[in-house]
Parts: structure tokens; sequence; C-alpha cells
């Protein structure tokens, strides 16, 4: 882990948190994650988490003092009891801080096991332990990847693996400087007198998970929600409202056991004729509902990471250019996303590998902007890579090659420098249909 990157990732906070004026600082919590601790690498990656909380603590607290017609007293105003009492508030934003650091994005390989084998079939493998486990391992030893991946988000299963020779994934993970993730939602099911619109399931029991993760070495959590959009009809309120809510309930439990959520509000690219201006519409309307329940679960927004779409018309309007995108797309967060959230992390969305890098790119040049504007990838990184693998052990270094060499171009893109050749020019949108069902699925 380059100590350069570590320093400007602080660098870059403070400088936020200086431009937000919040008031003095009255006290700071300490506490720091444990994840890094014995690792060559761990000393400057804990410094760089403790110092990026360090430029956000001054939002903590505030003081002020009121005059009552009764008495004469000093009120602490705290920013909530829920943030106050939390033991792990200081934490959550170091993690959060870190996982958004410049030049740095996530790898989404939480794929549930029948989604892992709908992608194995198509290189002829089939979906069993071993070949989901052989194709993680490929993708968490790849040489390289911690300087452009700082986080990687892994399937229940996953993140209780270890590599073929016995080590376990998170210690993969942990050699590379990645910080792994779970995803903690348990799939979709229909909303009952709705046009095929969809609730996320999987808060009972969540906090015992939360626990059991956090004690596995996880430090962030992922829950999507999926909003299908039409050029009339959908989103109904119904819909929006209820995926609000499950995400807002998701990201506070996680936060009170120590996991930084990724809040996934996904307006799904989908068939039709309908425009990036409808897209754009309706990505602000659920991100300020979703911010709207964030806030009255008291969630911690220095503590959580946006993953939303990229502003894209339906599928049967041409592919519009990066730029169109771009100004959409930041328009439309400008507009719904708080500042006090460190980074806003694009999934790919079905976009082509090169797309998903051009439009990132494309991103930067309306800045600055007050988060990272940075990817949370799946298919963009992945796709290509398992189609070199296929599963052949000759193949293994030329795929771990390709995964390095997309994360890398994604990282330039992140910081605006992006000039190509791409790893994987031209390409097609990468769709699946969505997942519906429970655990699993
Ligand atoms: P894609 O980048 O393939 O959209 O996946 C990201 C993800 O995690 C969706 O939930």
């Amino acid at each position: 882990m380059a100590l350069s990157m570590m320093s400007s990732s602080s660098c870059f906070l403070a400088r936020k948190m200086e431009s937000t004026a919040h008031g003095p600082v009255m006290s700071t919590r300490s506490s720091s994650s444990s994840f890094f601790s014995g690792n060559a690498a761990a000393g400057s990656m804990q410094e760089s988490l403790k110092n990026a909380a360090a430029a956000s603590s001054h939002v903590v607290q505030r003081v002020t003092t009121t005059t009552t017609t009764h008495t004469r007293k000093k009120i602490v105003m705290m920013t909530s009891e829920f943030e106050k009492t939390n033991p792990y508030a200081e934490e959550l934003k170091q993690t959060a801080a870190f996982i958004s650091q410049p030049g740095k994005g996530i790898l989404a390989s939480d794929e549930s096991n029948a989604t892992t084998g709908k992608r194995l079939a198509t290189v002829g493998l089939d979906n069993t332990v071993e070949n989901r486990q052989a194709w993680r391992e490929l993708l968490y030893s790849a040489p390289g990847l911690g300087n452009y991946i700082s986080g990687t988000i892994m399937f229940d299963e996953t993140l209780f693996q270890s590599s073929r020779a016995g080590v376990p994934f998170v210690e993969v993970l942990k050699q590379q400087g990645i910080l792994p993730g779970i995803k903690v939602d348990t799939g979709l099911q229909p909303i009952d007198g709705t046009d095929g619109e969809t609730a996320t399931q999987g808060l009972d029991g969540l906090a015992d998970r939360c626990k059991r993760y956090y004690q596995q070495g996880a430090r962030f959590a992922k829950w999507r929600a999926v909003i299908k959009v039409d050029s009339e009809k959908h989103p109904s309120t119904t819909a929006i409202l209820e995926n609000a809510h499950g995400l807002a309930r998701y990201a506070q439990i996680c936060q009170a056991n120590g996991l930084v959520p990724i809040v996934e509000p996904e307006v799904t690219l989908g068939p039709g004729d309908y425009s990036i201006e409808r897209t754009a519409y309706i990505s602000e309307k659920v991100n300020s509902h979703v911010f709207r329940f964030l806030n009255e679960y008291n969630v911690i927004l220095e503590g959580i990471l946006l993953k939303p779409n990229m502003i894209l018309p339906g599928l049967d309007v041409p592919t519009p250019p990066p730029e169109e995108v771009a100004r959409y797309t930041v328009r439309t967060m400008l507009r719904s996303i708080p500042a006090a959230v460190p980074g806003i992390h694009f999934l790919s969305g079905g976009m082509s590998e090169e797309e998903a890098t051009l439009n990132l790119q494309a991103l930067q040049a309306y800045g600055p902007s007050p988060w990272s504007l940075t990817f949370s990838y799946g298919r963009a990184l992945q796709s290509s890579t398992l189609k070199i693998w296929s599963g052949k052990e000759e193949n293994w270094k030329a795929a771990q090659d390709r995964l390095v060499a997309l994360a890398k171009a994604n990282s330039e893109a992140q910081l605006g420098k992006y000039t190509g050749p791409h790893p994987s020019p031209g390409g097609t949108r990468i769709l699946q249909a969505l997942r519906l069902g429970g655990a699993g699925k």
C-alpha cells in the first residue's frame, strides 16, 4: 500500500471537512479498526484511517448556550443519541474514508451461489463449491490488486472460505490491503399489488449476522434495493417508500454493529424507451427519499457509502456519450446526496467494461465534488476476467492480469487520468435478469 496514497486520502478528507463549517470540536471519541494490525501495511493504513476520521470529528458534537425563561444552562447538542452511544462511531467514519480514498474503488464479488452458478455456466463450469472457491481465489489473490481496490464485497459462503492452500480469504485480502465486506440482504420478493416491483429481504436476524461477520473480519456491508423504471408508471410510491425504509433500517443495524453500510438504491437499467431525463428525475426522487429515511433512523452519514446507478436512458434508446451520462449523473447526485457522505461508488449495472471506465472518467470533469466519485463494479471487472480464465489453470495468470488491468483503468478514471487504451475495448452491455427470491437465490 503506497504511503503517498494514504496521505492523499487524509488530505482529501481534511480539505472536504474544512470546507464544511460545523462549529467547534468539543470532544472526540477514539476507536480504530484492528483489522490491519499485525500486518506490514497495517501501521500506515491504520494511521490513514485515524487521520481521515480526525478530520471529520468536528461534526460529532456542537455546544451552544441557550437561555430559557426558567434557567440559564449550557445545552450540549449531540448529533443523535444513536451516534453518541455508538462505540463504533469513529471507526465507521475511518472505514468509510479509507474505502473512498482517491484512486481506489470496490470489487463487487458478492454474487449469491445461484447467480455465481449462472456466471460460471457461461464458461462451461459447474456450480460447485470448489469452482466458486477457485474463482474467488483468482480474484482476491491477483498480484497488485490492492493498488487499485480498497474493499471487496463477498457472499456469506465466501467470507468464511479459504484459498485452496488453506489461507483464509480474509487473510489473503488483508495482505493486499483490501477490506472485506459482506452482502447482507437475502434477495428480492415481489410487492403484492404492484406490477413486478420488489422489496429487499433480510432484516430478520440481521444484527446477529452483522456481529458474526464483524468477528470474521468484515468491516462493511451491502444491501441492494431494486427500483424498476419505465416511461410513465414505475416506480410506484409504494416501491420507493418500502425500499427507502428497508435501506435505512439496514444501515442503522449495520452501524450499530460496526459495519459501514453500502446503501444501494439501484434504479435498474431496463428495457424501454424512457429518456435519460426520466432516469435522472426518478433517481433524484429515490435518493431523496432514501436520505430522508436515513435521517429518520439517525444513520451517521460520514459512516456510510452510497452505491447508486449512473444516469442512463432505457435500453431501447441509443447509448449516450460519456459527457451526457456524466452531466446528468453529477447533477442528480448534487441535488440529492448530502456532502457528508464520503464516497459515491457507482455500480456498473450492465454497462460494458469500457463504457463503465469512460463514464467514470467523464464524471470527474464536473468536479470538484464534495464526495469521492468512484466505483463498486461487479460485472465491469469480472466479465472478461472470467472469460479468459474459463476454469483452466493455464489461463490463471492471464485472467488475473486482466482483472488488475481493469481495476487500474478504473482507478485512473477515478483520478480523471485515464488515457487508454482500454484492456477490454468495445464490448456489449452485460445484462442480467432481476434476481427474485429468498436467501441464496
Ligand atoms: P454490477 O457492477 O455488476 O452492477 O454489480 C454491482 C453490484 O454489486 C450490484 O448489486
